[in-house]
């Protein structure tokens, strides 16, 4: 796909490539854009066998671990450079796989823990993003890069420094991907969104966290006790309709809350 430039296809489907479909938000997004009728790729460690599309051509879920995302960006480039631009009539990647450090001080925390985070839900996507443009950038169709943040990126709290700063990271890499994406001919649009609260296994990592170490567990303990957490098919449908917005990319910090 990125030698010349290539048309696309506005009757084909959407090709969208999702990390972490396998439970939660990932898995809520991945049926949502199934039913739709995109072509889907995903990534995670243990793909969802529940997960099926209408036939082998739409879902391909590949097995992969993204705290060594060198080798699935290699795999993702020549996967992308092997398709025919023609069968699309659009490309998105959506970053959503994030990997939590136990929840306390980070004078606590396990090294080992703390750099498989930080390859996860911030080197795994930057590394995935540039392999997606180089291999797409003859497509002459439209090409979105959603990555799922969260307000943790944009409010600092005690006993999440690393998750806090993978999610700024996320925010401030999507900040100067727009600015480049901007100065060429057919650029990508680019968004950071914060998905709301949702009930998935990283919130029960949360409220279940040692109170002693993360005070703060108690909070995400009422967010439950009070009903204010998505489930994740309704998080995923928010994910998509604010994917298909026609001012997407035109605020890079969002919220799925925000107005359209
Ligand atoms: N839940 C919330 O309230 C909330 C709020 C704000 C933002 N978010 C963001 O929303 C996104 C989804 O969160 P979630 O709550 O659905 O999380 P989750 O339930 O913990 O699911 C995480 C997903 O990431 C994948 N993943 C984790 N480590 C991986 C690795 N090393 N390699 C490949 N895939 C990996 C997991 O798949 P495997 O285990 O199969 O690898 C799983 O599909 C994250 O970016 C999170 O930060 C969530």
């Amino acid at each position: 796909m990125n030698s010349a430039s290539h048309s696309h296809s506005p009757a084909a489907p959407p090709l969208t490539i999702l990390t972490g479909a396998s439970r939660g938000l990932g898995l809520g997004v991945a049926q949502v854009l199934l039913a739709k009728g995109h072509r889907l790729l995903t990534l995670q460690r243990k793909p969802n066998p529940s997960l099926v599309g209408t036939d082998a051509s739409q879902l391909v879920q590949w097995s992969v671990d993204l705290t060594d995302p060198v080798p699935v960006a290699a795999c993702l480039q020549a996967w992308l450079a092997a398709c025919s631009p023609g069968s699309f009539s659009a490309l998105n990647l959506i970053h959503n796989a994030a990997l939590l450090v136990e929840p306390g001080p980070l004078s606590d925390a396990d090294p080992a823990a703390i750099s498989a985070a930080t390859r996860a839900s911030l080197e795994a996507p930057l590394v995935l993003t540039a392999a997606f443009l180089k291999a797409s950038e003859g497509f002459d169709g439209p090409r979105k890069v959603l990555s799922i943040s969260s307000g943790l990126g944009r409010n600092a709290m005690a006993g999440s420094v690393v998750y806090c700063a993978v999610k700024a990271g996320m925010d401030h890499y999507s900040r100067a991907l727009a600015l480049e994406e901007a100065q060429k001919p057919r650029g990508a649009q680019i968004v950071s969104l914060a998905p709301g609260i949702i009930d998935t296994d990283m919130q029960v990592q949360l409220r279940g966290a040692d109170r002693g170490k993360f005070p703060e567990g108690a909070r995400f303990a009422s967010f439950k006790s009070e009903g204010r957490l998505d489930s994740p098919q309704v998080a995923g449908a928010k994910i998509v309709a604010y994917l298909e917005r026609a001012d997407f990319g035109s605020r890079v910090i969002a919220d799925v809350r925000d107005p359209a």
